[in-house]
């Protein structure tokens, strides 16, 4: 055992860490260690995940077609990621189907396809949702957003009304299991049983919940139970281009998967098509065994953390952050700004500090600290209008700018996102570099040394050296 039930050894999780001693450059020149608060973008690789995908690559051979050993290890190793992958959740592989896909937003669109919505068909999603949960459903069904507060909590009195006034027309409830801008958490539970007693399914977007905190979705028929459930391999250190999407299998059954082709038929004949089982069906062409290597380790990995470790920590870690942002004067936290209040949170944080464009916090962080952040509206732009509190006037300006290629001054924020492997020196780092950005920023030194691109909406130091198209050549 790497970990012990009642601990959880954070030095050695970060030392599993691809590349956490890289250093990178500066803009003034010089290199320091790189910390990575972008982790809800996409998390770097386990270096467990890495040894499994090489050692697995000697096996490494076609899937479901060929007679060789090799395939027959290939296909026995795939089959097999489903079954870890469900096993994570809980989900009953009697009656659920692990499709594997590239991402969380090719399963939404997927299953956006498959539910077979028809005229009149509405999907209740809420105004916190990434694009990906969101877009996919107004091109199928009518769609209505439950709202959330000036905090960005979803309110659930909102939600519940809007069930009600639907009825029967309404055919799904999607949300998100925690919100990749302000870090909030649903009670997936709480909307699951809202769900069924309107007698629809919920579908969580767990983008940004399953690899920071436990998740199970619970039996088929119980009130709490997660109907269908997405999330992405490239968040939990396994970036290799896997997807999920757990769901029935029944639901998959009617019609004929949006994408047709070799490995989705038993039988094939210019008069007949039979469709393969689940997951086949629906994972046309060859899969990515890889990913699906890379994702299970990383699975087992995390289990034998435990993510209740993971989990508690994490919220250390938050609280931690939220005490320090604290301390800096004219900064703005979007969503809960508690240090105590973590239960119904990922560590996700928005912030703005005042008189300072976002796009110029975030380039400053990268070429001063060396630390990575993401700023802008994070795909979520609908929330970020209600978090700025944009009116009518000022969001019809913004409409203008994009339209006519003007990207200054366009609204957005600075967010931050944790990961278990990151610590309080990471956190200190990043404090510090924020306080220096002010005082830089306060005394002009830092317009000086930035200048704004009108094509890219993105600052950029005048006077650095280094060209990052050098730092890695793929020939
Ligand atoms: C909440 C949420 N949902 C969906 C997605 C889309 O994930 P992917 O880019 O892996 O498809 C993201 C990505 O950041 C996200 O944060």
């Amino acid at each position: 055992m790497l970990y012990s039930k009642n601990g959880f050894n954070q030095a050695r999780f970060r030392r599993d860490i691809v590349g956490i001693n890289k250093r990178v450059p500066l803009a003034g020149g010089g290199y320091k260690t790189y910390v990575n608060l972008d982790n809800a973008a996409s998390t770097p690789v386990l270096r467990p995940v890495l040894h499994k995908v090489n050692e697995f690559m000697d096996w490494y051979s076609s899937v479901h077609r060929g007679a060789g050993f090799k395939s027959l290890v290939s296909t026995h190793v795939y089959d097999r990621a489903h079954e870890i992958v469900g096993g994570l959740v809980n989900a009953d592989l009697k009656t659920n189907g692990i499709v594997f896909v590239k991402n969380a937003t090719e399963a939404i669109n997927k299953l956006s396809y498959r539910l077979g919505f028809t005229r009149g068909d509405v999907v209740i999603t809420t105004m916190m949702e990434h694009h990906s949960n969101d877009l996919p459903w107004r091109l199928k069904a009518g769609t209505v957003y439950a709202a959330v507060d000036e905090k960005g909590a979803l309110d659930y009195k909102d939600l519940e009304a809007k069930i009600a006034l639907h009825g029967s027309r309404l055919k799904l409830i999607s949300v998100s299991g925690a919100s990749n801008v302000t870090g909030y958490k649903c009670d997936v539970a709480r909307i699951a049983t809202m769900a069924h007693r309107a007698g629809v399914p919920i579908l969580v977007d767990g983008a940004q919940l399953i690899p920071h905190s436990p998740l199970d979705i619970k039996p088929d028929g119980h009130p709490e139970h997660i109907d269908y459930l997405v999330f992405s391999a490239h968040k939990m250190y396994a970036p290799f281009g896997t997807g999920v999407l757990i769901g029935p299998k029944k639901a998959f059954l009617r019609g004929a998967p949006e994408y047709t082709g070799g490995g989705t038929v038993n039988i094939v004949t210019h008069q007949l098509v039979e469709w393969a089982g689940i997951p086949d069906r629906e994972e046309a062409g060859s899969p990515n065994v890889v990913g699906a290597v890379a994702l299970a380790a990383a699975i087992e990995y995390l289990e034998r953390c435990c993510m209740d470790n993971i989990e508690k920590y994490e919220k250390g870690l938050t609280s931690y952050t939220l005490k320090r942002l604290g301390e800096i004067k004219g900064l703005k936290i979007y969503g809960e700004t508690d240090p105590n209040r973590t239960e119904n949170r990922v560590g996700v944080i928005a912030f703005n500090l005042d008189g300072v464009p976002h796009s110029l916090v975030a380039a400053a962080l990268a070429w001063e600290g060396g630390i990575a952040v993401r700023n802008g509206c994070f795909c979520a732009q609908p929330y970020m209008l209600r978090l700025l509190g944009l009116d009518q006037h000022q969001l019809s300006r913004l409409i203008h700018k994009k339209r006519t290629g003007d990207l200054s001054g366009i609204p957005g924020m600075v967010r931050i996102s944790l990961a278990a492997y990151n610590n309080r020196k990471d956190i200190d780092r990043f404090i510090e570099c924020l306080g220096q950005i002010k005082n830089m920023a306060r005394s002009g030194e830092l317009a000086k040394r930035y200048a704004f691109s009108q094509q890219t909406g993105s600052y950029y130091p005048r006077d650095v050296k280094v060209d990052p198209a050098k730092a890695f050549k793929l020939s």
